[in-house]
């Protein structure tokens, strides 16, 4: 299995993968209109951007015509990431009756051994995001230099990030993820995304980096 799924492997042309659950189970902490818009609206533009950029990458290149690279990089970057923390941020959900902390086994020794407990990992995930300074993400990662569970925030989709790690769970900051639910009350969504979280996932792309 991939590390995750991106869509369009033969890189022709990425795709928007399908949610892995249906788009009301994660109700009651997400509901089913925000799923909706969040998926098959926002998602679906970051890969359209995404193969837009590439298409005019290919034709500058084509053509020798470098004069737009600058602008084409940043939207590559941008789009680029922003599919990919969404196919991360899906995978790493499930719906309540699914979601298990661990008890045991590698994953929790690692989060015991880099922050104390799982508690503690969780309180400073929650408290990243909820900080993130205007639309963002917080990142649950792997850190391959120290091997090491870090947690990080990326402004937008691709800043503040640390090459060399991997990421294993993310939360979304954006206001598309919670706003109809939740209006301002980020917090109270970001406190309530532990109870679908799907341990299972994150610990199976702690065990493939690990
Ligand atoms: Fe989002």
């Amino acid at each position: 299995m991939p590390w995750f799924y991106l869509g369009g492997l033969d890189l022709e042309e990425y795709t928007l993968p399908e949610l892995p659950y249906a788009y009301d189970a994660l109700e009651p902490h997400i509901d089913e209109q925000t799923v909706r818009l969040h998926h098959d609206r926002h998602h679906q533009g970051y890969v359209n951007g995404l193969n837009a950029t590439l298409k005019r990458l290919a034709e500058g290149r084509t053509a020798g015509d470098f004069s737009a690279v600058k602008a084409l990089m940043k939207d590559l970057a941008f789009h680029g990431s922003g599919a990919a923390l969404h196919n991360l941020y899906w995978e790493g959900l499930c719906p309540t009756s699914e979601s298990r902390e661990p008890k045991s086994g590698a994953f929790l020794n690692q989060a015991k051994r880099d922050f104390g407990s799982l508690e503690a990992l969780k309180a400073e995930l929650s408290a990243a995001t909820k900080a993130v300074e205007g639309s963002g993400w917080g990142v649950l990662t792997w850190e391959l230099l120290g091997n090491r569970l870090l947690v990080l925030q990326a402004e937008n989709h691709q800043k503040l990030t640390i090459w060399g790690v991997r990421p294993l769970f993310v939360i979304d900051a954006w206001e598309h993820a919670y706003y109809l639910k939740y209006q301002n009350r980020r917090a109270e969504y970001v406190d309530n995304i532990w109870n679908i979280a799907n341990w299972a996932e994150i610990e199976r792309k702690f065990k493939a980096v690990e």
